[in-house]
């Protein structure tokens, strides 16, 4: 396992990282957590990813709970909560980041986790109609109480990123240091275009999503949606169709023969493919069982067989 910075901040991060949405509580209790995470740690894996909202908070109880047993050092991997849709209806508790649901809620979360701080907390949507002063003062002031160690956002506009960034330096407080988007060989027309400015001009780190666009890139919905896939759970209705999008699944067809020719199942190569990105810090990776995560830890291994040669066939197939 490789360890890069997160963006130009001095922290470093494992290239894959491991995320609990959909799968703690939903479809993996604590037994299953400790063992993926264990899997995941003893394969170098220092970052694991959770939000207040993932299944209502549980998730968050989970990994905590998870992480108490496993027993290890404090210092040798990070947490990360995200805050935004809450868990409340409370017109202040929902799709928000005002002052008073960003301190509440980073307590909360700090709670179910069982910690004492997290090292980094996501603005986990943009909240337009919350001025970027007040966020920016909420998140440096969670960070000055010992709360969080990094802020982020997630899927934020670019232009608010950068509003952000500039009014947290001409302020000097807490600026975000990183943003957490969708990236995969699918979906990533918005990453490269839009970002660059952040990237390159703050060198803002990207912790980032859905490498299998949730399971689609390991051609297991080739064939219809198998009844033990996140694609089949009853809560996740809204996924099916993009899991069953005849032309995803031609790409994903397309690009069976190249993962074959390096010897790579489809998972790993298109893990891998992720980490060809420069201006990506980690790839979250997610699994419901363990034998996903020992299958997905070895993309590592297959990053240097994508050749320019390589990477210009995928664009081809995939019709870029
Ligand atoms: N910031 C955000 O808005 C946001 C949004 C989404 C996710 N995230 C973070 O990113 C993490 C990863 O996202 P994701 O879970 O969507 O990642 P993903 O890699 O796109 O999908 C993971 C799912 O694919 C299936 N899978 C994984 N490895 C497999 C393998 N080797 N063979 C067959 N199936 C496999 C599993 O689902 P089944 O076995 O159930 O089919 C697994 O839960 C999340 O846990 C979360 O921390 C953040």
């Amino acid at each position: 396992m490789k360890y890069r910075h997160l963006g130009k901040s001095g922290i470093k991060v494992s290239e894959l990282s491991f995320g609990s949405w959909v799968t703690f509580h939903t479809q993996s209790g604590l037994k299953d957590a400790i063992e993926m995470m264990a899997v995941a740690y003893d394969a170098g894996v220092n970052f694991f990813d959770n939000a207040e909202v993932y299944a209502g908070g549980k998730s968050e109880e989970i990994m905590g709970a998870a992480l108490k047993k496993l027993g290890w050092r404090r210092g040798s991997y990070l947490v990360s909560t995200k805050l935004f849709w809450g868990l409340h209806d409370g017109p202040n508790e929902k799709d928000t980041l005002n002052r008073k649901y960003l301190l509440e809620g980073i307590d909360g979360s700090l709670q179910r986790l069982d910690m004492d701080y997290v090292d980094l907390c996501y603005c986990h949507r943009d909240d337009p109609s919350t001025p970027i002063e007040e966020i920016v003062w909420a998140m440096h002031n969670i960070i000055e109480r010992g709360k969080a160690l990094y802020w982020g956002t997630s899927e934020w506009e670019a232009d608010r990123i950068l509003e952000a960034i500039e009014f947290a330096e001409r302020n000097h407080l807490h600026k975000p240091m990183v943003e957490q988007p969708v990236y995969n060989l699918l979906q990533r027309h918005r990453f490269a275009p839009e970002y660059e400015p952040v990237y390159r001009g703050h060198g803002y780190g990207s912790t980032t999503w859905s490498p299998l666009a949730s399971g689609l890139l390991t051609g297991k919905y080739n064939n219809g949606i198998p009844k033990d896939s996140r694609g089949a759970l009853p809560t996740y209705e809204w996924l099916q169709e993009s899991l069953t999008d005849a032309d995803s699944l031609a790409k994903v067809a397309a690009l069976q023969p190249i993962a074959e020719q390096m010897g790579a199942s489809l998972a790993t190569f298109s893990l891998a493919w992720c980490l060809q990105n420069p201006h990506i810090s980690t790839v979250i990776t997610g699994a419901s069982r363990v034998e996903q995560v020992h299958e997905n830890m070895k993309a590592t291994e297959f990053v240097d067989a994508f050749t320019p040669e390589v990477m210009a066939e995928i664009d081809r197939v995939l019709d870029l």
